[in-house]
């Protein structure tokens, strides 16, 4: 078997909690598409190959667990709009699905390899993404097709908002029938956006449970615009993880404190809305478990870059550089289940990026610039120059 020896790292973040999450002057050895061994330079042990870094820093690639990546157009006009006072409604979902329902597959999967291959280039290993701009059965499964061909985090979000022509009751029988029957197979979880102008808790009830009866895993969209009860619902069910969390009170602190539900917070959205920030610092302290993600999608958060939501972060929510490098990995990773990536312990899958930095705070330090300059994906190179 072939291993290979990544040596000359500056810092290695593995979150390994066996030396302390970090290694200085460190090497890291690859085999069968695992990490193997990691440890300081001096210890390394004989591979095959070796490749020196040079000093840079290298970290577990991004796991970006909330993206919809499955759309038709754009929504530019919408954004400077916004920029100018207007503001965000989760109708505009509606403008996105009428653009979606007009592009052809293979248009849906160009535009996908689009911005996978962007999120590829920026760190980002392992990807969600969900349906959400079809809201037809034929448009919601074509959607999750095309979505399974890049990723195995696939979630099934026909209940995004109720499209025009249908009642509100109509629409969730349909979800909860026909439409999950055909999204189903293509589909790992579903999703529902539970909030004012989309649906409200006894609704995202009934379609989480409808999930659940043929083995999808539940996940809300939910405190976003405003307090509600998605949160809480989603801590009740005992559901991996809650999105957006942006309007919480105590006992919805509490409530994620107790059931271990992962807060997953977006500051694309924040940013791109021109909106309040999460309370990223109040969840750590309250001892939450917290991920970052992009959300990258037409409408709140049109972002494929993992660095610029670590950024966000430091500079807007209070967490310090190592909490939000650990949130946009680890964080992830717990976010979708998975423990086999967002770290970099002996076993794990070998997904990491090198950074044209000697430290994981320059991605915060040095925002906007671009720092990835290789990214693996089970021990071979998605992207490097
Ligand atoms: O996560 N909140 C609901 N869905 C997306 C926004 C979708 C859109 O505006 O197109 C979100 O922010
Ligand atoms: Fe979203």
């Amino acid at each position: 078997m072939v291993s290979t020896l990544l040596t000359g790292i500056g810092e290695l973040t593995t979150h390994d909690p066996a030396h302390g999450g970090v290694v200085h002057d460190a090497a890291l050895v690859v085999e069968a598409g695992r990490v193997a061994w990691t440890g300081p330079s001096t210890d390394a042990p004989d591979a095959d190959t070796a490749i020196d870094l040079g000093g840079r820093a290298v970290i577990p690639g991004f796991v970006d667990s909330h993206a919809h990546l499955v759309f038709g157009g754009d929504r530019a006009q919408e954004f400077a709009a916004r920029m100018t006072g207007q503001r965000y409604e989760a109708g505009g979902i509606r403008t996105t699905v009428a653009a979606t329902r007009a592009a052809s597959d293979e248009q849906l999967a160009a535009n996908l390899a689009r911005l996978v291959s962007e999120m590829h280039r920026q760190g980002t290993t392992t990807i969600e993404v969900k349906s959400g701009y079809g809201l037809t059965v034929h448009d919601e499964a074509r959607s999750l097709a095309v979505a399974r061909q890049v990723t195995e985090e696939t979630t099934f979000l026909g209940a995004h908002v109720v499209p025009e022509g249908t009642t509100p009751e109509e629409y969730v029988d349909l979800v909860t029938g026909p439409m999950l029957q055909a999204c189903a197979p293509h589909a790992k979880w579903i999703d529902v956006f539970c909030e004012t102008g989309a649906f409200a808790a006894d609704q995202a009830r009934t379609i989480l449970g409808a999930g659940a009866a043929v083995g999808l895993r539940g996940r809300v969209h939910a405190n976003q615009l405003g307090p509600g009860p998605g949160l809480r619902l989603a801590c009740e069910l005992g559901l991996t993880a809650v999105d957006h969390c942006t309007y919480l009170d105590r006992e919805d602190v509490d409530a994620l404190r107790d059931t271990g539900t992962v807060a997953t917070l977006l500051p694309g959205v924040e940013f791109s809305t021109r909106s309040p920030y999460p309370d990223a610092r109040g969840l750590l302290d309250a001892g939450v478990r917290v991920a970052i993600a992009s959300d990258c999608n037409p409408g709140s958060s049109y972002t494929s870059s993992m660095p610029f939501c670590v950024a966000l972060a430091v500079r807007e929510m209070g967490m310090s550089p190592a909490e939000a490098v650990r949130a946009a990995t680890l964080g992830g990773a717990e976010a979708l289940g998975r423990d086999d990536v967002g770290h970099l312990t002996p076993g794990a899958s070998a997904d990491l990026t090198v950074l044209e930095a000697p430290s994981a705070i320059h991605l915060a330090y040095r925002p906007g610039v671009p720092l990835v300059r290789e990214t693996w994906r089970r021990g071979r190179p998605l992207h490097s120059g």
